[in-house]
């Protein structure tokens, strides 16, 4: 039986594009004033004005007036790390006291200190804690997430990470994308032997991975002091050689060269973008590649935040993700990412919300399940308070504005 949702003072993403939006496109997010929305089998079944609705109550099992809330497809972060072991909150106070990222991963700390905790953490152990954070994440409005290996750095770390994602993704309900990130850093073992590290990566770990269908994308750092552009593009071959196609992390701390590796290699995405030059932008606006905009690293890390105006000038089609991850962005907040792209990066509220929930889908390959408010789609929705208009959401910044979340169609609890 289907359930009509009523009085709905906006719907907003009433799309369904068949790219991700770019340039002056971002701005323009359909919208349905006093609106209806049925969801039937888990799905978006209809919607249109109040005006025009035809369907009487009875022929509906449950029928909810959300006077004055305003109706949004749920957010799709396309960029995280949420499968790590504890956490380090010791780096967050030497990074007050005055270090920096680089100066903290130097020496042993930042993507090592989480690589050698995630080591002597159980599968279930980590599942477990995965879980819980996926969990208050969908409360908070996520209805699609991407998550990343990398803090293994062993075959059986890496491993353990993809199968920990495989099992949060069977339990969390919502569509869940796996990233092999094997490339994340050079592990201790093999410092000095990069070469070594690398054929473990293309030659060990993608095989089984491929073998036991464990990932959908290859990521790679392409950063000063971790894999350099050359070695990126090796390694996303090898990964295109098993399927999968590359998201990589690009052009965060410096002006890597990251930004055309990935462009070369065909990656859906290329994310942070922190660090970019003129040819880095044109050489994103000229592809079909999305560049993934991760404020809140950025805002954690203190650092310049991405040009997102540059980049939409340019005619670049971008997506913004939490990069949810213990070292540079330790929250997986959307409601907070999109209030951050519109405060620090002046991203519009219409630029950002369809960065955050389109855009994102397109960036991890989930465009035809969620990321908007079409027929046939899963009834992944946010239900916010009641606010004046859309724009209040990212003005009103951390205020918990969202009410209730409905998941393939169940609406929970306000
Ligand atoms: O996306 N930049 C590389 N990887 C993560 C940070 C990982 C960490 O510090 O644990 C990021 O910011
Ligand atoms: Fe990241």
């Amino acid at each position: 039986m289907a359930t009509l949702l009523t009085n709905i003072r906006l719907l907003a993403g009433t799309h369904a594009p068949s790219r991700a939006l770019r340039g002056q496109e971002l701005a323009i997010l359909p919208a349905i004033d006093d609106a209806y929305l049925i969801i039937e089998g888990g799905r978006i079944g209809a919607f249109g004005r109040m005006s025009e609705l035809s369907y009487k109550a009875p022929d509906f099992s449950q029928t909810i007036d959300l006077g004055g809330r305003v109706v949004l497809p749920s957010w799709c972060d396309s960029h995280t790390h949420l499968v790590f072991a504890g956490s380090r909150e010791a780096e967050f106070v030497d990074k007050i006291r005055g270090l920096s990222y680089a100066e903290i991963a130097a020496r042993g700390g930042g993507i090592l200190a989480s690589a050698r905790m995630l080591n002597e953490t159980s599968e279930d152990e980590l599942y477990r804690q995965s879980l819980a954070r996926l969990e208050e994440l969908i409360r908070l409005g996520t209805g699609a997430i991407e998550i990343k290996s990398g803090y293994g750095l062993t075959v059986e770390g890496e491993i353990k990470m993809l199968r920990v994602i495989r099992r949060v993704k069977q339990s969390a309900g919502i569509p869940v994308k796996a990233t092999f990130l094997g490339a994340h850093a050079i592990p201790p073992d093999f410092a000095g032997n990069r070469a070594g590290y690398i054929e473990l990566i293309t030659q060990t770990m993608l095989p089984q991975i491929a073998a036991e269908g464990l990932a959908d994308y290859i990521d790679v750092f392409c950063e000063q002091g971790f894999f350099t552009p050359d070695e990126t593009e090796r390694i996303c071959a090898a990964g295109a050689a098993v399927g999968l196609r590359p998201k990589i992390h690009a052009n965060q701390l410096h002006v890597s060269g990251g930004v055309q590796a990935g462009v070369r290699a065909g990656a859906l995405s290329v994310d942070h973008l922190e660090s970019m030059d003129a040819e880095a932008t044109k050489t994103l606006a000229g592809s079909a590649t999305i560049g993934t905009l991760l404020p809140t690293a950025a805002f954690f890390l203190r650092m310049p935040y991405q040009p997102a105006r540059e980049l939409i000038e340019a005619g670049c089609a971008i997506a913004l993700a939490s990069d949810f991850n213990p070292g540079s962005s330790p929250s997986g907040n959307m409601n907070f990412v999109v209030s951050l792209a519109c405060i620090q990066m002046r991203m519009l509220p219409e630029e950002a919300i369809n960065a955050a929930t389109i855009n994102g889908a397109f960036a991890m390959g989930v465009q035809d399940e969620v990321g908007s408010i079409a027929v046939g789609k899963k009834a992944n929705l946010v239900v916010t308070k009641q606010i004046p208009s859309l724009a209040y959401l990212p003005y009103s910044f951390g205020s918990g504005l969202i009410e209730r979340v409905a998941v393939n169609g169940e609406l929970g609890e306000p």
